[in-house]
């Protein structure tokens, strides 16, 4: 396996206890060649204890991906409302692409196979600007009181961004249709689906997959939740 030398940025990397042999052995290999300390006896069930957005140096949380199909979205629901800017991490132990797709899609921000876990969480480490992720506050949670729909759009990054709060539920995208680029702010929402004003696309406003063409890709998607009176969104 090849390591990503040079990464001296450390933190806390918890691994779950449940996570395969491969996958311990992967996660052995970063701890070795980096300054990210790896606690290996990370327990989902009391996690709500253990991990919040005040605590500082978690940069990652490694968990395996359920073979459950209804459990996989609620697992990474669950780690993202207690610890919303750490790196939610999905192994897989089955050569399943559905499943790949499913947790990608259900929010999981990296997704690996289990002996291949270490070399994809630095080198995503690696790649970001700070080992830990940053929330950026975006409106008041007040603004939003009582409203359905668009609640706005703002730039991160050079990117323009949309939310919405549909279906019960909070999403944030790229606000660019990925079939030719149109405003998604501009088109209708219905049951947390955005409908492209232009040709009519659909898309999931939290996953950012796509639910009909004429587009042929899902569209970026960015963490996003509701804490201490504000909202609040996670640059990827
Ligand atoms: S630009 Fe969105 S469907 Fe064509």
């Amino acid at each position: 396996m090849v390591i990503d030398q040079g990464n001296d940025k450390g933190g806390t990397v918890l691994v779950s206890k449940t996570v395969s042999p491969a996958t311990k052995r992967s996660l052995q290999i970063l701890k070795r060649r980096s300054n990210y300390a790896v606690s290996f006896d990370f327990d989902v069930e009391v996690m709500g204890d253990r991990l919040d957005l005040g605590v500082k140096g978690v940069v990652a949380v490694v968990v395996p991906v359920p073979h459950e199909v209804e459990k996989v979205a609620q697992l990474a629901q669950t780690i993202k409302e207690a610890a919303p800017t750490v790196l939610v991490c999905g192994c897989i132990d089955v050569p399943d692409q559905r499943l790949w797709l499913l947790a990608e899609r259900s929010g999981f921000n990296l997704v690996s196979s289990d002996g291949a876990i270490g070399g994809a969480l630095l080198r995503r480490l690696a790649s970001a600007d700070t080992g830990l992720r940053e929330a950026i506050a975006v409106m008041e949670t007040s603004e939003t009181a009582g409203r359905l729909g668009l609640l706005g759009t703002f730039e991160i990054d050079g990117k323009s961004l949309a939310i919405w709060r549909s279906g019960g539920r909070l999403g944030c995208l790229e606000n660019a249709c990925t079939h030719s680029g149109a405003a998604l702010s501009e088109g209708d929402v219905e049951e947390g689906v955005v409908t492209c004003p232009r040709h009519g696309s659909r898309f999931d406003i939290c996953s950012g997959e796509r639910v009909r063409g004429p587009a042929d890709t899902d569209v970026a998607h960015y963490d996003i939740f509701d804490k201490d009176g504000r909202i609040w969104v996670v640059p990827s």
